[in-house]
C-alpha cells in the first residue's frame, strides 16, 4: 500500500523571537493534528501562512505585499493564512484589503491553529484568550538549544509599543511546566535553553489560575537545577524590574549566560517618562555599571528608539552620552514609528521631522560601528571557551561562546556539540576568528 503524501506547508516569520516560536509551534501543531510538513518553496505549498509583526509600521506593508505575491504565485487551490500581531490588531479587515485570505489567527490564539486551517474566513483574536497552559507539540529546530516562552502578553503601557494591545495583558506560564518542558528538551540533547517573554522579569505576577506570586530570580533558580543544562539566556527583561535580587543572580549564577539584553529606549530621562518607561537615565547607568563591575566579560545589548515625538537635540545626545558611556556590544536601533492603538499618538504635534530622525538614526549606526569594531578587537590573544554548532561549507565550524561572542576556528564535524577552549587569533566587526587552544 502508498503511503498517502503529508500535505505540505510553508511559512514566513517576520519579527521577533516570540513570533519565532510560535511558528515553531504552529508548524508543530500542524504536523501533529494535520499531516502537514514543511516546504521552503511556496509554490509547490498546500497552505501558506505568514507570521507577523507589527511592532512597527514595515512589516505592516510587507505583509500585504508579500501575501498579494504569494496570492498570485501559488498553487492552485492553495490557502492563505495569516497569523501573529498584525493578525490581532487588523483581524477582519486584513480580509477586506485581501479577500484571497483564507483565516487569521492572533498572537494570542496560536492555539487554535488546528482548528481553523480549514475553516474558510476564520478569524480568531481574541486578546483575552489564555493559552499560557496549553500543552503545545513541540518543533525541533536545534540539536543543542531550545526555546520557551515563559510569559504571553505584557502589562507595561509603554506610550510607542502596539503590543500590549496585540498580546494582551501579562500571563505567566507555571514554573513546573517549563522545568518539565526544558527537562525534556535537555533529555534529547539541548545544552541551552533561551526564556522568551516581552517582559521576562516581571515572571510570576499573575498565573491564570490563581496561585501566589513568584518571580523571575526564582524560576532562573529553579531552572538552573535541571542536571545537563549548561547555558540559560533570555529576553527581553525590562530595565525597572532590575532589583538587587535579580542583579546579584544574574552575576552569581555560572548557568546564566553573561550577556544581558537591556533596552534602553532612550537615555533622556525626559523622553523616558514620555515614554512611561519607569526607570530614570541614572537607574539605567546604574544598573549596567553594578553589572559591569561584577562581570568583566559582560556583553550588553540594547534597542534604541529615536526620534521619539519632543526629542530635542539634547535628549538625543543624551542617548548618545550612554551609548558612549557604556559602549552597547550590539544596539537594535530604530527610528520612531507611530503605531495604533498606542497613547504615543496623542503627541503627533511635537513629532520629530524625519530628515532629524533620519540623520540621527545614520550617526548613532555610525558610532556604534566604532564601538563594536574596538570592543571586539579586546579580544585577540585571549583563550575563550566556545560551544560549537554549526558546521560550515568553507570547512570552518562556529560556535558562540558564553557570552555571545561568534567565533570561527578551522576543523571539522567532531567539533559540533562540544565546549573547546579557543585562542583569538583575530577579530572583524561581528566575529572572531581563533584557533583550537594547546
Ligand atoms: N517605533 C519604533 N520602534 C519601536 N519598538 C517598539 N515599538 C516601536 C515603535 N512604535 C522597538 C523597541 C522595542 C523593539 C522590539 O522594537 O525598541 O524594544
Ligand atoms: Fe512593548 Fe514596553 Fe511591553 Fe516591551 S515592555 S512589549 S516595549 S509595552
Amino acid at each position: 500500500m502508498s503511503k498517502v503524501e503529508n500535505k505540505k506547508l510553508f511559512i514566513q516569520t517576520l519579527g521577533c523571537q516570540m513570533n519565532d516560536t510560535d511558528s515553531e509551534h504552529i508548524i508543530a501543531e500542524l504536523h501533529e493534528h494535520k499531516n502537514y510538513d514543511v516546504t521552503t518553496v511556496m509554490e509547490e505549498a498546500d497552505l501558506i501562512i505568514i507570521n507577523t509583526c507589527s511592532v512597527r509600521e514595515k512589516p505592516v506593508q510587507k505583509l500585504f505585499s508579500e501575501i498579494g505575491q504569494f496570492n498570485v504565485k501559488k498553487k492552485p487551490g492553495a490557502k492563505i493564512g495569516v497569523c501573529g500581531c498584525t493578525a490581532s490588531h487588523l483581524g477582519k479587515d486584513i480580509m477586506k484589503r485581501a479577500p484571497y485570505v483564507d483565516f487569521v489567527v492572533g498572537a494570542r490564539n496560536i492555539s487554535k491553529i488546528k482548528d481553523v486551517v480549514d475553516v474558510k474566513g476564520a478569524v480568531e483574536i481574541d486578546i483575552d484568550h489564555d493559552e499560557s497552559t496549553y500543552e503545545f507539540a513541540k518543533l525541533k529546530t536545534s540539536k543543542y538549544r531550545t526555546a520557551v516562552n515563559i510569559s504571553i502578553g505584557c502589562d507595561k503601557q509603554c506610550t510607542y509599543c502596539i503590543v500590549p494591545a496585540t498580546r494582551g495583558d501579562e500571563i505567566s506560564i507555571p514554573p513546573e511546566m517549563l522545568v518539565a518542558q526544558i527537562q525534556k528538551d535537555v533529555d534529547n540533547g539541548a545544552v541551552e535553553v533561551m526564556l522568551l517573554g516581552q517582559n521576562v522579569n516581571s515572571y510570576g505576577r499573575r498565573f491564570s489560575d490563581g496561585r501566589a506570586k513568584s518571580t523571575f530570580t526564582k524560576l532562573l533558580q529553579e531552572i538552573s537545577k535541571i542536571d545537563g543544562l549548561r547555558r540559560i539566556r533570555f529576553t527581553s527583561p525590562h530595565p525597572l524590574h532590575m532589583g538587587d535580587e535579580f542583579l546579584e543572580e544574574f552575576v552569581k549564577n555560572p548557568k546564566i549566560s553573561k550577556c544581558i539584553h537591556m533596552p534602553l529606549q532612550s537615555g533622556s530621562t525626559k523622553i523616558l517618562k514620555s515614554m512611561k518607561r519607569g526607570y530614570s537615565k541614572e537607574w539605567f547607568l546604574n544598573r549596567a555599571k553594578k553589572l559591569k563591575d561584577a562581570i568583566p566579560e559582560l556583553r550588553i545589548t540594547t534597542d534604541i528608539i529615536v526620534a521619539f515625538p519632543g526629542e530635542s537635540d539634547e535628549d538625543y545626545q543624551d542617548t548618545i552620552d550612554v551609548v558612549k558611556e557604556l559602549k552597547f556590544d550590539q544596539i537594535f536601533n530604530f527610528k520612531y514609528s507611530p503605531r495604533p492603538n498606542t497613547a504615543a499618538l496623542d503627541l503627533k504635534d511635537i513629532e520629530v521631522d524625519d530628515k532629524i530622525a533620519s540623520k540621527r538614526l545614520t550617526d548613532l549606526i555610525d558610532l556604534h560601528k566604532e564601538h563594536q569594531s574596538e570592543l571586539l578587537a579586546r579580544n585577540v590573544g585571549k583563550t575563550i571557551e566556545v560551544f560549537f554548532e554549526d558546521l560550515k561549507s568553507n570547512g570552518e565550524v562556529a560556535g558562540l561562546s558564553d557570552n555571545s561572542l561568534l567565533v570561527f576556528v578551522q576543523g571539522s564535524d567532531e567539533l559540533l556539540g562540544k565546549f573547546v577552549n579557543v585562542k583569538i587569533i583575530s577579530a572583524s566587526r561581528t566575529a572572531l576568528k581563533g584557533e583550537i587552544a594547546k
